[in-house]
């Protein structure tokens, strides 16, 4: 059974009902997190719940949760569902109004809600078993504050959809200067003659807790030079590995873009080299 947390009740998931009045439920108004969990331990709580918070601060939505009591939630909800490879996810919305009206409310209680799925198991540093992509590329078509985790994620669904419909699973994005920004559901990092590049943070893209994660521990922990800085898409189309990266993927190694191999079309070395030290460090963050 699935159990999930609806305000202050932990229930069965068939159980949780929301007002069709919420403004999640109508405007995408709400700010969202998903939490790995792997055999009981989480990865990255901290920096999940402190972006969770920038969010709610950045679109005027207060609750009076600490960040212990999320993570009670988080390890509650965890062993309630199994202790399995889970993805937390964890909603805030508006809440819910007595009628529609697109100015924010004063005195609505945020609606929160967070239920456990499955995802895979943590990712092993070995090249034949590794999970690759191919990837579609298109122009980032969502709205300017990506930097913001909103529930309102029809462009990114639809940026998704797209790479699916052409026989992959995901979509690299670029804006109009031919720079890339990140794909839909995941930061995108590349590698070219042994350094490790990815876009740097600004409002075109999530500031992802992976990425940081990672950067983090290719600076601490070797001597690979990782650099946060603009990338073309000209860039993208001739570097030796390109990597997806996110919390139910970990680094997830592209070997074609739209039909054309990523480098030799195989998985690189450096992903090995930067998956061995994400494996033997996730539980550190
Ligand atoms: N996706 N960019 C976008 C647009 C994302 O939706 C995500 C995560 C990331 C990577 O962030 P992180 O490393 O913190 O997971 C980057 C989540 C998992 C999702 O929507 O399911």
């Amino acid at each position: 059974m699935n159990i999930a947390f609806l305000n202050d009740t932990y229930l069965p998931i068939e159980q949780a009902q929301i007002s069709p009045l919420d403004r999640g439920f109508l405007f995408g108004d709400g700010i969202y997190e998903v939490v790995p969990s792997y055999a009981g331990k989480l990865v990255g709580f901290k920096p999940h719940i402190e972006r969770m918070n920038h969010g709610l601060n950045a679109i005027g939505i207060t609750t009076s949760w600490s960040e212990k009591q999320w993570l009670d939630l988080c390890l509650r909800l965890v062993e309630e569902n199994g202790s399995g490879n889970l993805g937390i996810y964890l909603h805030i919305s508006r809440g819910t109004y007595g009628s529609r009206v697109h100015k924010f409310p004063e005195k609505v209680n945020p609606t929160i809600f967070a239920f456990c799925f499955e995802i895979p198991p943590p990712p092993t540093a070995d090249k034949a078993r590794a999970k690759t992509y191919t990837v579609s590329t298109a122009l980032d078509k969502r709205w300017g504050h990506r930097h913001i985790k909103s529930t309102s994620l029809l462009g990114n669904v639809m940026h998704y959809q797209q790479g699916i419909d052409q026989g992959n699973s995901e979509t690299l994005l670029y804006n109009a200067d031919n720079e890339l920004t990140e794909a839909s559901s995941c930061n995108v990092f590349i590698v070219k003659n042994g350094t490790v590049a990815t876009p740097p943070l600004d409002n075109q893209k999530l500031a992802g807790v992976t990425r940081q994660i990672l950067i983090d521990i290719l600076r601490q922990q070797s001597s690979i030079e990782v650099q946060e800085r603009v990338i073309t898409m000209d860039e993208v189309a001739t570097a030796d590995e390109v990597w997806v990266t996110s919390s139910s993927r970990e680094i997830a190694p592209v070997i074609a873009i739209d039909s054309n191999p990523v480098g030799d079309g195989q998985v690189g070395d450096i992903w090995l080299a930067a998956q061995t030290l994400y494996s033997a460090n996730r539980f550190n963050f």
